[in-house]
């Protein structure tokens, strides 16, 4: 079985999250080598968290059908990390969740406005 998810964000939203809650909503959405990497991008810092947070709605979305109890899942039971090429991966961290997966796939793109991102999901 196939999913799909995909999300569309603005960039200001996840700014204004940052800028005004501070580490408390970094903390909750994303993990330290997800804030690690998005600071490391400077002046596209919020780009790239908006990104994330676009990618792991995207995840939510294609993982409905595999998803029991959605009050259950945290953001951080999906981690984004990029490859050599800057490709992004998903990292599940939820045993429950992962079992049930076969392969999983995402593409994250952004503008100055606007994050996006589109999940694929094989699922067992
Ligand atoms: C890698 C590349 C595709 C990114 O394009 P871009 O328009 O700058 O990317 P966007 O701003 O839309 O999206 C950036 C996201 O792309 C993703 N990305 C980066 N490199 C990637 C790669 N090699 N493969 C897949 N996704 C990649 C990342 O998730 C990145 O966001 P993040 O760093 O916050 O995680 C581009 O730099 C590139 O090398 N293009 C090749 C162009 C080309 O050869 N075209 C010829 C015909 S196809």
């Amino acid at each position: 079985m196939i999913r799909c998810g995909t999300d569309i964000i603005e960039v200001e939203r996840i700014k204004d999250g940052i800028e005004n809650i501070g580490d408390k909503f970094l903390n909750r959405i994303y993990t330290e080598t997800e804030i690690e990497y998005c600071n490391s991008k400077k002046v596209q810092k919020y780009q790239s968290f908006a990104g994330r947070f676009a990618a792991k709605e995207a995840i939510f979305k294609a993982l409905t059908d595999v998803i029991e109890n959605k009050y259950k899942i945290e953001w951080k039971d999906f981690e984004i990390i990029n490859n050599e090429e800057g490709k992004p991966l998903v990292i599940i961290n939820n045993e429950n969740i992962k079992n049930k997966i076969k392969d999983i796939d995402i593409s994250i793109s952004h503008c100055k406005s606007y994050a996006q991102a589109v999940c694929i999901a094989e699922i067992m």
